[in-house]
């Protein structure tokens, strides 16, 4: 089984995944990782380098950089290598080879839409824009509203890329987080995958 977790970012998408994985006995996939890795590569000047996920791990030839691909540089990089077309192209093959066996929980803005259209479940994630920035300020400790804003410029490129914009996919459901807490989130997901 696949459970598909889109949506913008500060939705709340990634600890909602990682918990409904948990509940379920799924394997986490966090495609963002992904596309930061690659991010991390061309900022490193390692455009070649293979990117890997290893037992919920993101790699880069083989090497550990879970902590590197958090960083502001790499988070405004991966927004811009996201929009190219042969990066997705890579990066939705490997996230299908990974995803033929097993029951997953995936996390990222294309899952429901472009890489497991056929997932059992598919949930679009939505938050206030504002409660969003919030909570990565919160997160990082810094100004909500520099977050606001960059995290503005970010939602604009994600969603009017040509190539596989965030949007609702087809028979996704919507869930606005905006005011509820993680676990009834979690819970909602959960029984959704039961029904
Ligand atoms: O979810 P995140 O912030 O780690 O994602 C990093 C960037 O990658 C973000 O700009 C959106 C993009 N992304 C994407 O285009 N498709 C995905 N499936 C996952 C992330």
């Amino acid at each position: 089984m696949v459970i598909a977790i889109d949506g913008p970012a500060g939705a709340g998408k990634s600890t909602v995944a990682r918990a409904v994985a948990d509940a379920l006995g799924f394997t986490y996939l966090d495609t963002g990782a992904m596309y930061r890795a690659v991010a991390l590569a061309r900022l490193l000047g390692r455009d070649g380098a293979e990117v890997g996920f290893d037992d919920g791990r993101v790699t880069l030839d083989g090497e550990d950089v879970g902590d590197r691909i958090r960083t502001e540089e790499v988070t405004e990089e991966a927004s811009r290598v996201a929009a190219e077309r042969e990066v997705r192209e890579a990066m939705v093959a490997r996230q299908r080879e990974l995803m033929g066996e097993g029951d997953w929980v995936a996390e990222g803005r294309d899952i429901g839409s472009v890489v497991v259209p056929h997932a059992e479940v598919k949930v679009f994630l939505t938050a206030d824009p504002r409660e969003r920035a919030q909570r990565r300020a919160a997160e990082l400790g810094v100004d909500p509203e520099e977050v606001l804003a960059q995290q503005r410029t970010r939602d604009e490129r994600d969603s009017s890329r040509e190539a596989s914009p965030l949007l609702l996919a087809d028979g996704a459901e919507e869930l606005d987080t905006t005011g509820l807490t993680i676990d009834e989130v979690v819970e909602r997901i959960v029984g959704l995958a039961r029904r």
